[in-house]
């Protein structure tokens, strides 16, 4: 049985290649971050500013969470993705979340033949044993676009679109610093993993390498 391990930085393209991996060999797939961003989102349909403890709250929602079944709310929204990163600094959450991550491995993983996890902790401390481990980034600049694009905004000037790009680099950086400095499970590579930029090229192209990798081992 396999499990691979997907780490990087936001819209480096870790969830399109998870997705594209677990189709081909008919893994189990867990997007992780989707965990941190529907503890999000419920904190924000409360209304964040009446919650007097978020840390309290989030592990309340965490604890209750049916991660199989939340496919209909915008979690990708820029708030949602915010908000996300900074309740993933309380490792009381991620104490949660790491149990149930590791649950669905259990689940999933004799039944499908492996699991894909991708996230920002899964080499380093959810599957450290795991047979593969990659760690994807692209430039900021890059990055930002592949956002821009995902929104399929029309816009009338372009300095609309501009300013709009700006705003998402400034969201991304923060967004990364909180990720890669927070005490518990930052952001790095995990040791062994294969370090992959995808600045220069496309999801296809990206998924051939990583197959590549795994099938010559
Ligand atoms: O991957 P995605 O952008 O959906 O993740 C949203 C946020 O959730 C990340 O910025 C990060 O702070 C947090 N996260 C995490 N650990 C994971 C997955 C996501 O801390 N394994």
């Amino acid at each position: 049985m396999i499990e691979i391990a997907i780490d990087g930085t936001a819209a480096s393209g870790k969830g399109t290649l998870a997705r594209k991996l677990a189709e081909k060999y008919g893994y189990a797939h867990l997007d992780t971050g989707l965990l941190y961003r529907k503890v999000a989102y419920e904190i924000m349909i409360q209304n964040k500013n009446t919650i007097k403890n978020i840390n309290y709250e989030s592990c309340k929602i965490a604890r209750n969470l049916n991660f199989l079944d939340f496919k209909s709310e915008n979690l990708r929204s820029e708030e949602v993705s915010n908000l996300a990163s900074i309740i993933a600094t309380n490792n009381k959450l991620r104490e949660i979340m790491d149990f149930k991550q590791k649950q669905f491995v259990e689940n999933n993983k004799k039944k499908f033949g492996g699991c894909i996890l991708d996230g920002r902790d899964i080499g380093t401390k959810i599957l450290p044993n795991a047979d593969f481990k990659f760690f994807i980034n692209a430039s900021i600049e890059i990055r930002a676009k592949r956002r821009l694009l995902e929104k399929n905004i029309t816009f009338l000037h372009e300095n609309d679109e501009k300013c709009m790009l700006q705003s998402l680099i400034n969201d991304m950086n923060d967004r990364d610093r909180l990720d890669r400095t927070r005490l518990d499970s930052p952001l790095v590579p995990a040791k062994g993993a294969y370090i992959i930029d995808t600045s220069k090229i496309n999801a296809n192209e990206l998924l051939e390498k990583v197959s590549k990798i795994i099938e010559r081992t």
